[in-house]
């Protein structure tokens, strides 16, 4: 019998996708990441993977699963004209997906909703696509992952996982698992990777780094008006310097494009 992963209270899986381990850190995160978007994974990244392995993009529907700001869903409808649907715990995100959506002109394509998407996903039809971007384990190991929501996919339907691998014989780091490790996870569930974004250490390192740059000078905004938090903005800062120096030397960051084999 494969191992299930116990099922995370919302606020922590929240936390856990976000980096961060301090329940107390939650209610900041909305300040700490304001000036940031795109949260997680890269949108153009996805836009091009289904450009080049779709038969056709508009009218497509697409699920984005733990959507934060909406990044993915606003420039997916922009761009190729699908209807998106996107879902995230915190409220905050939602209200500026809704923002952005208007921004763009998409606002009649996009849908934003709040939720856990644990619970959500079984009260949802079919979509063409649906995305996790880089919302690490919500649902559990790759094989949870998909037995779950592949009953959501429309015939031919497409996955699209943002996420990041150990680099082979490299020593193991606590959450990630080598390639082989993920395929062996993907092809128990009978679907298979048919094509990948791989993104190099120069584009992480830059990413990372305007990101880093943003959050650490909101956390130090914090550090001065709540004093007596300031061990707790700290601690998140070194996390995210610590989380990136991961990123950058011992895993390769992918985003997969999923499909039934
Ligand atoms: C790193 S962010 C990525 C957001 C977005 N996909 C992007 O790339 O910009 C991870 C997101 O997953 C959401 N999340 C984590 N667990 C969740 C859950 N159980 N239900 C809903 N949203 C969840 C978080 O609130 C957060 O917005």
């Amino acid at each position: 019998m494969p191992e299930r992963t116990p099922m995370k209270s919302l606020k922590d899986s929240i936390l856990e996708s976000m980096d961060c381990e301090d329940r107390a850190l939650l209610p900041y995160l909305p300040y700490i990441v304001q000036d940031i978007w795109t949260l997680g994974t890269d949108p153009k990244a996805i836009i091009n993977l289904l450009k080049n392995k779709c038969v056709k993009t508009r009218d497509l529907s697409v699920l984005d699963l733990g959507c934060g700001k909406g990044a993915v869903s606003v420039q997916l409808s922009k761009e190729l004209g699908c209807r998106c649907h996107g879902i995230d715990g915190v409220a905050s995100f939602i209200d500026e997906a809704r923002q952005y959506a208007k921004q763009y002109n998409v606002e009649e394509l996009c849908t934003f909703e709040v939720g856990d998407i644990r619970k959500k996903i079984k009260e949802l039809p079919s979509y063409d696509i649906i995305i996790l971007g880089a919302i690490g384990p919500v649902f559990g190991s790759y094989t949870e992952t998909i037995e779950k929501i592949k009953s959501h996919l429309n015939p031919k339907g497409f996955i699209v996982i943002d996420d990041a691998y150990l680099i082979e014989n490299a020593p193991s780091k606590p959450g990630y698992k080598t390639k082989t490790q993920l395929l062996a996870q993907i092809h128990a569930t009978g679907m298979e990777i048919i094509d990948e974004h791989i993104f190099s250490k120069e584009r992480m390192e830059q990413s990372n780094l305007d990101m880093f740059q943003k959050i650490k000078l909101r956390s130090e905004e914090l550090m001065v008006k709540h004093p007596d938090k300031k061990q707790l903005f700290e601690n998140y800062v070194h996390d995210q310097r610590e989380e990136n120096q991961i990123l950058e030397t011992d895993v390769i960051n992918a985003i997969f494009l999923l499909q039934e084999r």
